[in-house]
This record gives structure tokens, sequence and C-alpha cells, in this order.
């Protein structure tokens, strides 16, 4: 029921031209996972690799997060479910080569599918990945600095905003302290989910 929904969606999103986003696209990457996962990861929107592939989170951003999703929290990827704001790729003057976030139009003409996405796949939580989708789905100019690790709300489901992993990547990666703290985030996210993290890191 769930999958045939977002099948549904996913063929009107994969001919979208509600913004300017689809004159430069390869693919439209609409989001991949279980349907009926209990934890969805938004980010920003695609980048070279998830625009070549179609699918979200398989460049080096989408590494880091895989390998936290399935070392660390001890899951398959397949068993959550990944998306995106803006399931076209946004670049600088629309030149296909340097990424940047998607600007308030794009956020406006694309968010409708995510929101149809969350209200179809009803998770029990929702991790937000940076800025862009927390500031948009929790109605906010507050920053991710200030609002990683704190429990917040969206339409009755819990809300888990941490760091983007592209911006663990530009501090430091692995061990860092900023990976510490989106691990310390996830932690709190499986024992919302009662699963078992596979590794015990005493990161503090
Ligand atoms: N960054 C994102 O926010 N989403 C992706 O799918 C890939 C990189």
């Amino acid at each position: 029921m769930k999958a045939e929904k977002l099948e549904e969606l996913k063929q009107i999103a994969d001919v979208c031209t509600k913004c300017k986003l689809s004159t430069t696209r390869t693919k439209v990457v609409f989001g991949e996972g279980n349907p009926e996962a209990e934890l969805l990861f938004i980010g920003e929107g695609p980048g070279r690799q998830e625009d070549i592939t179609g699918r979200p989170f398989v460049g080096k951003a989408g590494e880091l997060l895989t390998r936290l999703i399935e070392k660390a929290m001890g899951v398959s990827r397949s068993n959550v479910y990944i998306a995106n704001i803006a399931k076209c790729r946004p670049t600088e003057d629309l030149k296909m080569e340097k990424d940047r976030a998607p600007d308030l139009e794009e956020v406006t003409a694309c968010s409708p599918y995510l929101l149809k996405q969350i209200e179809i796949i009803q998770p029990k939580v929702i991790v937000t990945l940076g800025n862009p989708s927390t500031k948009f789905l929790l109605n906010t100019q507050d920053g991710i600095t200030k609002l990683r690790g704190k429990w917040a709300d969206y339409k009755g489901i819990a809300v888990m905003p941490t760091y983007h992993p592209s911006y663990v990547i530009r501090n430091g990666g692995e061990n860092s302290q900023v990976q510490k703290d989106v691990w310390a985030d996830l932690l709190k996210v499986m024992e919302k989910l009662n699963w078992e993290p596979k590794v015990k890191i005493k990161w503090k």
C-alpha cells in the first residue's frame, strides 16, 4: 500500500517541471528505502553522483551516511528511508559544476513531494541532516548548531536534527568532534526506536 503510493508519487516527480532545476538535471532523485521504515533521513539535495544515478546519498557524503547507518547503527540502508528536500541537483548558476543549497523558490516548488513522502511513510522518527531540511521541516530560522541533538516535532513525528555528513567531512570527518556529535544524536534516535547500537562507541 505505502509502496504503491510512493511509486505513484515518484512517477509524478520523475516528470516534474515545477522549477528551474528540471532544466539541468540528469535524473530526479526521488528517495529510496523501505516504504514501511521507522526512520526517515532527510538531506538537502542531490549532488553529482546522485544526479547521475538517480539515487540519494551515493557520493562522498552518502558513503559516510551509509557507514553510520550500517556499521554504527547496525541496520541495512534498505531498512530506512532516505530522501531530500530538493529532488533535482541544485548548482551555482545552474552550471552543474558546484553544488549549492536549494533556494527558496526551489524548496517551495519541491517540498510538497517530501511532505507527501512523510505522510505516506509515517516514520516514527525523522532525522534532518543540516540546515535546509531542519529549517524547512521545523519552520524555524534557528541554525543547526543550536537545534542539533534536541528532539523536535513535526505533526506528531519525533524529529532529531543533526549535522549534514558533508559538514562532518569538511570539519575533520571520521573521529572529529562533529562526527561524535552526530553519533550522539543517532544514539538518541536508536533509544527512541528501541534499536540496539551495533558498536559501543564511548565518544564524549
Ligand atoms: N547531499 C544531500 O543532501 N543529499 C544527497 O542525496 C547527497 C548529498
